[in-house]
């Protein structure tokens, strides 16, 4: 008897089967360091304990096991790249984990449409690819890029860093097929653009972290690539001005990205490789790109640094010069996570409207300096859409289940900010686990039991995803 056999007890052993039988050709895995592997996303806080991984490679087979599924009473799991920060894809209850990694491919372009059908397990960045050799773009964009999935992105409705031009995952998905929990495909909105038939399904489904079904091919919208840009870095030493930049920035430039970061932040970055970008340390920093295809575009850009510079608002910036210059001014934006990822960061992903940014931010600065003056805690974000991400670092000799009690009582007063600001516990990283306790302060009761009304139609076992959201 192998070891992994022997984890496995009689009964779990015996629905497997019924699994095998029913889909002898099915992938399926049950190797321990496999379980551990499909079982945890990038929360890394719950130990994965899945029944099984299960790799179907057609949306037959995820029928077939959403029957399955719905006849033992098993509970599914959709993984698509993992790198979820909610704990989204967490499977540590004994769940059969639905990878779609063996479903990742590209299955059709339309040139008429301007849209690209692809498989949920496709790398977000192989849809960026896919769409350039069409001589278009995808552009929901992130650092994650490379390993999340377009699955994984239509269940969060993730943002990212181009949110500021072409809005959210949700405005670009034109067609979306989902195997509900009794197996049955539905084929929502079909890529039409006009559609004026009764409950937009396929809306409902986008954000719903899994617990409507699980995705299994999507139409996605594509449109023009952009005209020539430029980044631009600020420095700013008064949280106060950072909206004012943003204004004097969104009045005189067409903004494609205006993200924010900290000192702290910077200061991580570096230590993981980037290079400095200034002589002198600022409290605050951003960075911006804009269309740059003419003269007058660039020169508008170089005003409104001179604009802010003589009110006050920068003491120092860069202005791209090359391809090579603002990828370099982006690494410092986008390399933050990947530099925070060894301290085990506790991450808040919180959102307001523009509008109420100046007044949350400086409620959250005196927030955050009350309540955490014992910890290193790095702000950085989409500001020019109201999301902020705020992370708290581990002190290393700090016990991790510890750590995690001091954030949430935090957390919570902070999400009782948000409902003063009217905003929202998650932006873009969705629910999960993580946030759940929080929902009900930026969702009214009203809501949230509509909420799980709706999940109870479509799921009357409570098989998909369960614990995700809500209970
Ligand atoms: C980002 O904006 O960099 C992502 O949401 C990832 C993160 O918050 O760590
Ligand atoms: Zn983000």
């Amino acid at each position: 008897m192998t070891e992994t056999s022997e984890r496995i007890d009689a009964a779990s052993a015996k629905v497997l089967n019924a699994l095998r039988l029913a889909l002898p050709s099915l992938r399926l895995l049950t190797d321990p360091a496999d379980l551990e592997h499909y079982g945890r996303d990038w929360t890394r806080r719950w130990a994965p304990a899945p029944l099984a991984i299960a790799l179907p490679a057609s949306i037959e087979e995820v029928q077939a096991i959403a029957r399955w599924a719905s006849a033992h009473g098993i509970a599914l799991v959709p993984s698509g790249g993992r790198t979820g920060l909610s704990g989204g894809a967490v499977a540590a209850r004994g769940e059969l984990v639905v990878s779609f990694e063996r479903m990742n491919r590209v299955l059709d372009f339309n040139a008429v449409d301007r849209t690209l059908t692809v498989q949920p397990g496709i790398a977000l960045e192989a849809v960026h690819k896919a769409a350039a050799e069409h001589g278009l773009i995808y552009p929901v964009d992130f650092a994650a890029r490379g390993s999340c999935s377009i699955g994984g992105n239509i269940a969060t409705n993730a943002g990212g860093i181009r949110v500021i031009r072409y809005g959210n995952t949700r405005e670009w998905i034109a067609g979306l097929k989902l195997v509900t929990a009794s197996g049955d495909l539905l084929d929502l909105n079909r890529g039409l653009i006009k559609n004026s038939s009764g409950y937009d399904l396929r809306q409902l489904a986008i954000g719903a972290e899994g617990t409507l079904g699980l995705v299994v091919e999507a139409t996605l919208r594509l449109t023009d690539p952009p005209p020539p840009s430029q980044v631009m870095l600020f420095a700013v030493s008064e949280m106060a001005a950072l909206m004012r930049v943003f204004a004097a920035c969104r009045s005189r430039l067409n903004l494609s990205a205006f993200e924010f970061f900290t000192d702290r932040a910077l200061h991580h970055v570096l230590a993981h490789g980037a290079q400095k970008p200034f002589d002198d340390v600022s409290k605050y920093y951003i960075v911006t790109e804009f269309d740059a295809a003419t003269e007058a575009q660039q020169q508008a850009a170089i005003d409104v640094f001179e604009q802010c510079l003589n009110e006050g608002l920068v003491n120092d910036g860069v202005l791209s010069q090359s391809e090579a210059q603002a990828a370099a001014l982006w690494r410092l934006r986008e390399g933050i996570t990947e530099s925070l990822a060894a301290h085990q960061p506790y991450k808040n992903d919180v959102s307001v409207r523009i509008s109420a940014v100046p007044a949350f931010l400086e409620d959250m600065s005196a927030l955050l300096a009350r309540e955490y003056p014992q910890f290193d805690v790095v702000w950085f974000g989409h500001i020019g859409d109201g999301n902020l991400h705020i992370n708290v670092l581990k002190p290393a000799e700090l016990a991790a289940a510890e750590f995690v009690v001091q954030c949430e009582r935090v957390t919570k007063l902070l999400s009782a900010a948000l409902a003063r600001h009217a905003g929202s516990i998650s932006a873009e990283h969705g629910i999960g686990l993580v946030k759940k306790a929080y929902l009900a302060d930026t969702r009214s009761t009203e809501e949230i039991a509509l909420m799980r009304g709706v999940r109870r139609v479509f799921d009357p076992q409570g098989l998909m995803n369960p614990g995700k959201l809500f209970d």
